[in-house]
């Protein structure tokens, strides 16, 4: 099962998360980001989850990466970031700096592939040809992301030289799976362009990916790519390959959709729909 933007930092994402349960002893959860900005709501949790499910994998969305300033905890960039990864071994909760686990139920065997990798501001919008050109646009048009204020790269020059330093090591582990075993590969953000392409605010884009991953759920054996970040929830095929949004999202977002909030979405098995729990 997978899920993501939780943001419990709102009461109401909160009785939800409460009431997100295991269909079976065996489920694994798939949490793909942003559960809030602050530490100890992140711990409550994947805490939580971890007591309900098999296995609980996470990633870190963007809001885990702000150095809030609603939080005591003052660190920044890769220290939190590391700090966030201890919490999880303190849990028992899976991360991009564990060894892929494998699942082995029903539709496996399958590596599940927990990344991190951040966006680099190459997805641009229309008229841009650099980063400099892309913000502008985006000053211009009052659609900044806050990460731009809270979201520190640390000891990175840049949250784009810190994208290129996952990407590097990310690809390393990735070519080191054994040839022809299938995949899950998680991200916070979308993995390609493609799904961006419906956002409200295109200029939105630059902050939710890199092209450096276009080619990896084919290269890298994916059965499925989950990803988050979007707020728009749905199931997309690109090359062949299976891309599911599974955020819950604010309350505004998901008060308004028709089909509710049944939470989590199932990967696998591959449900003959095509996925969709909602
Ligand atoms: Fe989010
Ligand atoms: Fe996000």
């Amino acid at each position: 099962m997978a899920i993501s933007d939780l943001h419990v930092g709102y009461p109401e994402n909160r009785e939800i998360v409460e009431r997100i349960r295991p269909e079976s002893g065996s489920d694994w959860l798939v949490v793909a980001g942003d559960v809030s900005e602050r530490v100890a709501d992140v711990q409550w949790a994947l805490g939580m989850l971890r007591e309900r499910f098999a296995s609980v994998v996470w990633v870190p969305g963007n809001h885990e990466l702000w150095t809030h300033r609603r939080d005591p905890v003052r660190l920044r960039g890769q220290e939190l970031y590391l700090h966030l990864v201890e919490l999880c071994r303190g849990l028992g909760v899976l991360t991009p700096e564990d060894p892929y686990p494998v699942w082995q139920g029903t539709g496996g065997p399958v590596v599940i592939a927990p990344l991190f990798v951040l966006y680099d501001y190459t997805f641009r919008p229309d008229g841009a040809t650099t980063k400099a050109e892309g913000l502008e646009l985006a000053y211009a048009s009052g659609v900044v992301c806050t990460d731009e204020l809270w979201l520190h790269p640390d000891p990175f020059p840049t949250r784009e030289a810190w994208c290129q330093a996952r990407l590097a090591s990310t690809e390393r582990r990735l070519a080191e799976l054994p040839p022809g075993v299938p995949a899950v590969l998680v991200n916070h953000f979308p993995l390609v362009r493609e799904p961006t392409r419906v956002l409200r605010y295109p200029q939105f884009a630059q902050w939710c990916g890199t092209t450096g991953t276009a080619d990896w759920p084919v290269r890298f054996n994916a059965v499925a790519v989950i990803y988050g970040h979007l707020h728009i929830p749905r199931t997309t095929w690109h090359d062949g390959i299976r891309h599911e949004e599974v955020s819950l999202g604010y309350p505004r977002e998901w008060q308004r959709r028709q089909w509710g909030h049944s939470v989590p979405r199932q990967i696998l098995p591959t449900m003959c729909d095509g996925g969709m729990v909602w």
